[in-house]
């Protein structure tokens, strides 16, 4: 399984103070030296924190791959085709919201984004759409072109009780093997950390994980290096 770096949140601590640091470009260049095998960041419409600058900046120096999260919306989409991602994570967005709340309803907004996917591949660019783990939503996915999908974890990161826990991981395993007989690539990610990450290592139809959150903030207290190479250790050591 590999492992993917959301560095949104350093841009964050960068923007609270309107400076310079921390500098998400040189975090990225360090945590691809330590191992991850991607860097993620969504550049959002009222750019709270990573700005047009970065993306641009990320796709000159970065080595590995970058996944742009995004909106389907046109400004976003032009950026996408002009910066030339190596994968666009389609993501639903709203101003008020913290972090992203949930998956893309594929089957309400099936023309948008279809148009969106295949603007995207003309500009060679692969498409991921991250929704929920639905069959029907995957069906949509695999009907219109995506390339693959994240499956969003964040319900089951959130759930309480063993028995809600073990529902909501149950859903995210049929959804990745359906996805999977689809042809269908399988990510995952929202809310996963440095404990819950055990019951995803052993799902191997997830090919990577998107992790932000619980890594920089690790990294707050242990460093990038230890850090990034901790989830590492953690992913492969159940890995099939
Ligand atoms: N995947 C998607 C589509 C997201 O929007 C986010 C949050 O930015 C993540 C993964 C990473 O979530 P977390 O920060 O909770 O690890």
């Amino acid at each position: 399984m590999r492992f993917c770096l959301n560095v949104d949140h350093v841009a964050t601590l960068r923007n609270a103070r309107g400076e310079e640091q921390p500098d998400p470009i040189t975090f990225a260049l360090m945590a691809e030296q330590f191992g991850v095998d991607g860097i993620v960041v969504h550049l959002r419409e009222d750019r709270r924190h990573i700005n047009d600058r970065d993306v641009r900046l990320l796709r000159e120096l970065i080595t590995t791959k970058l996944d742009l999260e995004m909106a389907a919306t046109e400004e976003i989409i032009q950026i996408a085709c002009d910066v030339v991602p190596e994968l666009a994570t389609l993501v639903p967005e709203k101003r008020q919201e913290l972090t992203t709340e949930g998956g893309l309803n594929v089957i309400d907004n099936i023309e948008h984004l279809r148009t969106s996917i295949s603007r995207l591949h003309d500009a060679d660019i692969a498409v991921s759409l991250f929704i929920e783990p639905d069959i029907n939503q995957i069906d949509a996915a695999s009907e219109i072109g995506a390339d693959l999908i994240e499956i969003h974890t964040g319900n089951y990161a959130n759930a309480l009780g063993e028995d809600n826990i073990f529902e909501e991981l149950d859903k995210i395993r049929i959804a990745a093997k359906h996805a999977k007989k689809l042809g269908l690539g399988v990510n995952a990610g929202h809310g996963l950390n440095y404990l819950n990450i055990k019951d995803f290592n052993v799902i191997k139809e997830i090919d990577e994980v998107s992790i932000g959150q619980a890594v920089i903030a690790r990294a707050i207290f242990v460093g990038l290096e230890k850090a990034i190479k901790d989830m590492i250790g953690l992913i492969n050591s159940a890995s099939v």
